[in-house]
C-alpha cells in the first residue's frame, strides 16, 4: 500500500481561517482594532440607543426601520409569541435535568412540524419563519426552564417588549425598566457576529435549500459547543473556583503552566479587546455595585488584569463571554440557560445571514486533500 504524495495539493486552511466564501452587509469586524458594527453602525451606539426589535430589523433588512416599519415588526413579533399547544406538551415530556441546549435544539426542530408552511424557502417564506423563530425562541426557552423546575409555565404578554416579556416568562415577575434595558443590551450585543461557527453552520444547511427550521436547528447544535456558546457558563465555574481576587493570579498562572485554556478570553477574530466585553464590563460594574456582587466582579477584574499582563502580547484579551455571565445571573438567568440566551439573541443574525446568503445561493461544498492509501484492495477477513 502506498500513501498519496500530497506536495502538489492545495494548502489546507485550518479551521477555514481567512477563507472568504461570500459577501455580507451585516457585520463588520476589525479584530485588530476591536471594532464591531452592524450594517455600518458601531455596536456601542446600538447598545446605547437601540432595542433588540430594532436591531433585528436592521439585520433582516440591512437598514434601520422607520417608526411605521418598527411598529409593524413589533406587531408581527408580539402576535407570534405563543407556541403551539402540542409543542408545549412535548416540552413537558423532556426528561428532567437535561442540558437546555439539547431541549432548545429539539424544540426548534419540532416547531417545523407545527408549521404547515415550514418548507416554504422563498424569501417571503423565510422572513415569515424568521419572525416566528425570533418571537418564539423566548417562549420555548422560558417554558422549558419552568417545566424543568416544576414551575407553572407563564404565557407571553403582548404589552411587554421582547426583552421584558422574556424576563417575565422566565421569572414570573415583571422586570424593572433597568433590568429590561440591561437584558435588551445583552441581546443587542450578541445578535450578529459575522461568519461565526453557528452562522456558517446554519448557512451550510440552508444552502441545500433545506427549510429555515432545519438550518436553525443545525446552528443551535453548533452554538452548543464550549468553544463557541458555552464559554460564559464556564467563566462562572471559573469564578467559583477562584473564590476571591487575591487567588486570581495563582489560579491563572497554574492554568497557563498546565497549558489549559482560560474561559472567556481569546477570540478567533479579535486580537484586541472584544468591544462587546467593554460594554458589558460597564454594566456588570453597575449591577455588581447595586446588588452586592462586588466580590464576583472584583475577582473578574483581577482575572482580567492578570490575563492582560500575561497574554495580551499574544493577542489574547477578554471576549464577550467574560462579563456576560455576571450580567445574566444578575437578571435571574440560571447558568445553564446562558447558551440558550445566546441563541435567543443570535437568532436575528442567523436568520438574517441565511436570508442574505440564499438570495444568491450556492450549495456549500468545500473539498479535502485526500491523504489516504492510493492503491488498496478489499481483503477477505482472514487475510487482514
Ligand atoms: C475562542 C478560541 C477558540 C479562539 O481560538 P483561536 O484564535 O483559534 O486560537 P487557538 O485556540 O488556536 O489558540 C492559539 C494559541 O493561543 C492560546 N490561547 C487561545 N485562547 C486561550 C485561552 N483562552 N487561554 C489560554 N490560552 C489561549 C492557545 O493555547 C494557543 O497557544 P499555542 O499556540 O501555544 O498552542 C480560544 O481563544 C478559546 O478556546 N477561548 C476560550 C473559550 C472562549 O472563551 N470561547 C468564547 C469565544 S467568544
Amino acid at each position: 500500500m502506498q500513501d498519496v504524495h500530497i506536495s502538489t495539493k492545495p494548502a489546507v486552511m485550518d479551521g477555514l481561517k481567512g477563507v472568504v466564501f461570500t459577501e455580507s452587509k451585516l457585520s463588520f469586524i476589525d479584530g485588530e482594532k476591536g471594532i464591531l458594527k452592524y450594517v455600518g453602525i458601531p455596536i456601542q451606539e446600538l447598545a446605547q440607543n437601540s432595542t433588540y426589535e430594532e436591531t433585528a430589523f436592521l439585520l433582516l433588512n440591512a437598514r434601520l426601520p422607520t417608526s411605521a416599519e418598527l411598529a409593524t415588526l413589533d406587531y408581527e413579533l408580539k402576535s407570534r409569541r405563543a407556541i403551539p399547544a402540542g409543542l408545549l406538551e412535548v416540552i413537558k415530556l423532556f426528561p428532567k435535568g437535561l442540558h437546555p441546549m439539547h431541549g432548545l435544539r429539539t424544540a426548534v426542530s419540532s416547531l417545523a412540524m407545527f408549521d404547515p408552511r415550514a418548507d416554504d424557502v422563498t424569501e417571503a417564506g423565510k422572513l415569515e419563519k424568521a419572525y416566528n423563530l425570533i418571537a418564539q425562541l423566548p417562549t420555548l426557552i422560558a417554558a422549558m426552564y419552568r417545566t424543568q423546575h416544576d414551575l407553572e409555565v407563564v404565557a407571553p404578554r403582548g404589552d411587554l417588549t421582547h426583552a421584558a416579556n422574556f424576563l417575565f416568562m422566565l421569572n414570573a415577575t415583571e422586570p424593572s425598566p433597568e433590568q429590561t434595558r440591561l437584558f435588551d443590551i445583552a441581546l443587542i450585543l450578541q445578535a450578529d457576529h459575522g461568519m461565526n461557527a453557528s452562522t456558517f453552520t446554519g448557512i451550510a444547511t440552508a444552502s441545500t435549500l433545506s427549510d429555515l427550521y432545519s438550518a436553525i436547528t443545525s446552528a443551535i447544535g453548533s452554538l452548543k459547543g464550549p468553544l463557541h456558546g458555552g464559554a460564559n457558563e464556564a467563566v462562572m465555574d471559573m469564578l467559583a473556583e477562584i473564590g476571591s481576587p487575591e487567588n486570581a493570579e495563582s489560579y491563572i498562572n497554574g492554568k497557563l503552566e498546565r497549558k489549559e485554556k482560560i474561559m472567556g478570553v481569546g477570540h478567533a477574530v479579535y486580537k484586541f479587546f472584544d468591544p462587546r466585553s467593554r460594554v458589558l464590563k460597564e454594566y456588570a460594574a453597575i449591577a455588581a455595585e447595586k446588588h452586592g456582587k462586588s466580590l464576583e466582579y472584583a475577582t473578574l477584574e483581577r482575572v482580567e488584569e492578570v490575563v492582560i499582563a500575561r497574554l495580551s502580547s499574544r493577542g489574547i484579551y477578554p471576549n464577550v463571554d467574560f462579563y456576560s455571565g455576571v450580567v445574566l445571573s444578575d437578571l435571574g438567568v440560571p447558568k445553564s440557560y446562558f447558551t440558550p440566551i445566546f441563541a435567543l439573541s443570535r437568532i436575528a443574525g442567523w436568520t438574517a445571514s441565511i436570508i442574505e446568503y440564499t438570495r444568491h445561493n450556492s450549495i456549500l461544498r468545500p473539498t479535502a486533500n485526500y491523504i489516504g492509501p492510493d492503491d488498496a484492495h478489499w481483503l477477505p477477513l482472514e487475510q487482514r
